[in-house]
Formats: C-alpha cells, structure tokens, sequence
C-alpha cells in the first residue's frame, strides 16, 4: 500500500500536469484522493495546483471537516462537491476538477459532448452531459451533478468546468484529459464543417467491446435499460439532456425530438440544409 506521503506527491504531480497542460489557470482547480471511508487528501484552496509541494496537501473527514492542515492552509472550496461523489460512487477513489479551455467552453454555450465522433471518446465516456450551474463553492453544484453520478464518470459543470472521477488518482486525470481532447476534436470538426458522426451501429460495437472488456467505471453501454436490444446509446438518449432520459430508457423522444429529427431529415431528402 502506499504511503501518505506518497500520494501526496502524486497529486502534487497530478496538478502540476493539469496546470502545464492548461487546464486550469492561476489558483483554479482541485484533487482529492480518497484514503480510507473516513479520511480523504485533498487540494487547499486559493494556490497555484502546478506549484505544490506535499506540505500543501489537507487532509478532511467524509464531511470536508479538516483533520489536518499546516498553517496558512485550508482545504479546496470545492470540497463538498468531491465528498458529494465519494459518497455516492463508493468505487470512486479519486476526483479532479479543471476548467480545460474546449470543455469548458462547451460548458459555457451550453452544449453537451454527445456526438459520437472517435472511438476511444465513446468507448472511454459514452457521452458527457452538462449539470445545471450551480455557485461555486455551495450545494448548489454537488446537487447538480448528482443526478448524473451513477450513469457517467465525467461531467460539465455549466458555466464552470469539468469534472471526472475514477478508481485512481491517474485514471481520474486520464478522465479529465479524455473530456478535454474529445472536446477539442468535437470543436475543430465544426470548424471544419462538422463531423462525419459514427453510426449507429458502430457506436454499438463499442459500447459491445467496452462490455466485453469489462472496463470499469460508470457508462451508459452498463446503465442505459435498452442497451441489450442493440437499439440504444447514450447518443441516441436525449441528448444528454438529463439522467431521467436514460433511466427511463433511450426509446423514449420528446414531441420536440421527433420533430426536429423529422424536419432534419426532409431538408436531407430536399438538399436544404447545406
Ligand atoms: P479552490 O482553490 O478553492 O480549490 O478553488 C478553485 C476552483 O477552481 C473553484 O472552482
């Protein structure tokens, strides 16, 4: 087993790669680790993450209480949202939270990573969807990404960021590196006229193949209800919009859905839409 200090380490070297590679600026962003059920390390607020050195690290209780902290040090702001995740993804043993400059923008128009357009991104993520804005700092954003919790590993934080989680620190880093460069290939394929989506059936070799794997980790190839029928992706669901949409089953459009996809493909027939 690894030693405190250890980890202490790595996620000082977890936020120097997240500040090096741009993901955050200035103080922005935050790591916890989880020890044991009852003592969690974690980031302290208001410091550069690309510059720390063990002694920075807080360690707090389920609750974000602080069990120990050196002088001048108190732990992330964003505290209650990583014991929100500890708590309800018992697997989860390590949560990173950035603001990459393509996830984040896409958090900020508002639009969710959900177009399938390379297989590592639908094999690793499914889709991302964007959980509701929330202050900083309050309840207000772990009640928002709650309801995602259990169908995805990664989330956008609207307005704010992104948010990834997984069984290790490096692999919750990994998550954070996967959002960022899917929503830079999603951002630069629009520019270019936008993506040649994989079909339908291809998304659904990939979520067979991440079955067959036995990959870890919460995606909607495991969780969506219709996905033995061959017939549902995460993709197809609803555009994200909401974790009811997958709970309740992909099958299931909106009035709204249905027509746009109609009148999308009558100007596909009549050539309308280039
Ligand atoms: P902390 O420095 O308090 O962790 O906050 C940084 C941040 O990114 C808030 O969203």
């Amino acid at each position: 087993m690894v030693n405190e200090f250890e980890i202490k380490k790595q996620i000082c070297d977890i936020g120097k790669r997240i500040y090096n590679q741009g993901m955050v600026a200035a103080n922005d962003g935050n790591i916890s680790v989880k020890l044991n059920d009852h003592e969690f390390l974690c980031t302290p607020t208001g410091v550069s993450k690309g510059f720390m050195t063990p002694e920075y690290i807080c360690k707090v209780d389920e609750n974000g209480k602080v069990i120990q902290a050196n002088d001048g040090f108190r732990p992330s702001s964003e505290i209650k949202m990583h014991m929100r995740v500890y708590k309800e993804r018992p697997d989860v043993k390590s949560v990173v939270h950035a603001h990459p400059i393509y996830a984040t923008s896409f958090a900020i128009a508002g639009i969710p990573l959900t177009q399938p357009i390379m297989p590592e991104a639908v094999i690793a993520l499914g889709c991302v969807p964007i959980a509701e804005y929330g202050t900083p700092s309050t309840e207000e954003i772990p009640d928002a990404v709650s309801q995602y919790l259990q169908y995805f590993d990664a989330v956008l934080l609207a307005n704010h960021g992104a948010l990834t989680y997984s069984d290790s620190l490096l692999n919750a880093y990994h998550k954070m590196e996967s959002v960022e460069f899917y929503a830079k290939l999603l951002f630069n394929s629009k520019l270019l006229g936008g993506p040649k989506e994989l079909s339908e059936s291809q998304v659904q070799r990939l979520y067979e193949i991440r079955r067959q794997f036995g990959l870890k980790g919460k995606h909607p190839a495991n969780v969506c209800l219709n996905n033995k029928d061959g017939k549902c992706s995460c993709h197809t669901c609803g555009n994200c919009s909401g974790a009811e949409n997958i709970v309740n089953g992909c099958q299931k459009e909106t009035d709204t859905d249905m027509v746009a996809e109609i009148t999308k493909r009558v100007m596909e027939q009549l050539n309308l839409n280039k």
